[in-house]
């Protein structure tokens, strides 16, 4: 079997995956698979509801099934939930099905593209800010594990997703063995 090669973005909620994602997939030919997306439709409700009537911990499973079943498949693009890392046996398993990218992007510009939009539910709380500042405090250390990332501030999607594709090239390279050099 050839080499894994999926193509997972990781990183904290309104860093832009499901968007790079989807355009990543466009150019690339590619099936997108926006986790949460997957999940609301199994479950047939909004990841709100699952957190509010089955718990958090009850949807940390649900997704770390979803990657046990990702991460045996290939040629997908995956834009995962932000929480992911926090099971870090998630971060494991996608890395060996192919290229895992962090994407980042300043509070402020998380602030911005979460507010107006009522579906997460660990931002539901009156201060976003804060909530925003306490979450990425927590979580830096295991975003700051992923060996590939990309902090987006001032980039627009296309030279993201070009960063992103040049990386993707060469971890698809086979590992290069030079010739001993005759002496
Ligand atoms: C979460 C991120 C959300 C969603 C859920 C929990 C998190 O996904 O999975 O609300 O814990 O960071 P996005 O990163 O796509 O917003």
């Amino acid at each position: 079997m050839s080499k894994p090669n999926n193509i997972a973005l990781i990183g904290f909620m309104g860093t832009g995956k499901s968007t790079l994602g989807k355009r990543l997939a466009e150019i690339l030919k590619r099936a997108f698979i926006d986790m949460d997306n997957v999940i609301e439709k199994r479950t047939g409700k909004p990841i709100g509801r699952i957190f509010a009537e089955e718990g958090e911990a009850h949807f940390r499973h649900l997704e770390r099934e979803l990657i046990k079943e990702l991460a045996q498949q290939r040629d997908l693009v995956i834009a995962c939930g932000g929480g992911i890392v926090l099971n870090h046996q998630n971060v494991i398993d996608l890395s060996s099905s192919g290229l895992i990218v962090c994407i980042s992007a300043t509070p402020q510009e998380i602030l911005r593209r979460v507010t107006g939009f009522d579906h997460r539910p660990l931002l539901e709380s009156g201060d976003k800010a804060g909530k925003i500042l306490e979450l990425l405090k927590a979580r830096q250390p295991l975003y700051d594990a992923i060996p590939y990332k990309i902090d987006t501030t001032g980039l627009s999607v296309e030279a993201i997703v070009n960063q992103i594709l040049e990386k993707f090239k060469s971890h698809q390279q086979p590992r290069v063995i030079p010739p001993q050099a005759d002496r």
